[in-house]
């Protein structure tokens, strides 16, 4: 019998690294990347427990002014200076380093098109909301839906058998997974959990930019609303046991 261990911060940690080596070509457990590391942690937590709230404040602002959301908030606005000095500091320094004939990573490539481009944008702002976006919207829910199918795959040890099975015989234990592998089980085995367990299920805020009728209804110009992804995910006209997987 192996040792019990805490999966969630391995594949919180794993997962931001894909991100990271993406958009700032680190990796949050090396050394001296504690800041990273601090950050990172801090965007999970914050979805877990205050995600409501985000939500809450984005439709409705002054709900900061409740006594019992006031800390929230401060507490969200403290992340959110500490990431916006973290990402320009990194900005900072992959600018310093900029070889413009040879980009390396996003932060790189942006640079470089900015320089050509000369957009209106404030530069570094526009990119640290790019890096921020990247790294919060694809960590928690990313590690999140990994945690939710291995604990299907945990109750379910046939599916688990055929997902190994699928793996081993197309891809092999060394193998590199690639996006276009022809895993077909493995595929309905995750868009099973997506469906289930709908991460996000009032996606996030949009607002029309216009007077819109959609399907009969009128909305208003500027006009904040959300789609009920769960109700769509999981609706009982066309499922018999929309819950169960
Ligand atoms: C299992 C993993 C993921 C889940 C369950 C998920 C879920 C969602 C959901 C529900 C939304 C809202 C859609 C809407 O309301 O229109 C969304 C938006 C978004 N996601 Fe993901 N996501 C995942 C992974 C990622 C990753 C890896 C990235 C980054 C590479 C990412 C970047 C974004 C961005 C930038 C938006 C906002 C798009 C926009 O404003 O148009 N997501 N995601």
């Amino acid at each position: 019998m192996g040792k019990r261990f805490v999966l969630e911060e391995y594949l919180a940690h794993s997962t931001s690294n894909v991100m990271n080596g993406i958009t700032i070509q680190q990796r949050c457990n090396d050394k001296g990347n504690e800041a990273i590391m601090t950050y990172v942690d801090h965007v999970i937590q914050g979805f877990r427990k205050d995600g409501f709230l985000y939500i809450l404040l984005t439709v409705a602002p002054w709900c900061r002014f409740f006594p019992s959301v006031r800390n929230v908030y401060k507490n969200i606005q403290e992340g959110i200076a500490k990431g916006n000095a973290l990402f320009d500091s990194l900005i900072d320094q992959r600018e310093k380093e900029l070889d413009t004939n040879r980009p390396n990573g996003f932060i790189d490539s942006f640079l470089v098109e900015h320089k050509k481009n000369s957009p209106s944008f404030e530069k570094k702002e526009q990119l640290r909301i790019f890096l921020k976006d990247l790294l919060a919207a694809g960590t928690e829910t990313s590690s999140s839906t990994l945690r939710w199918i291995l604990v299907y795959l945990i109750k379910e040890p046939k599916v688990q058998q055929k997902v190994h099975d699928e793996i081993d015989r197309v891809i092999g234990r060394e193998g590199l997974a690639r996006l276009d592998a022809d895993v077909p089980y493995v595929r309905a085995v995750i868009q099973e959990a997506y469906r289930v367990q709908t991460l996000g299920p009032l996606g996030v805020p949009r607002q029309t930019t216009t007077d819109t009728t959609l399907f009969g209804y009128h909305i208003p110009k500027k006009h904040t609303n959300f789609k009920q992804l769960m109700a769509c995910a999981q609706r009982s006209k066309t499922l018999a046991q929309p819950r169960k997987v």
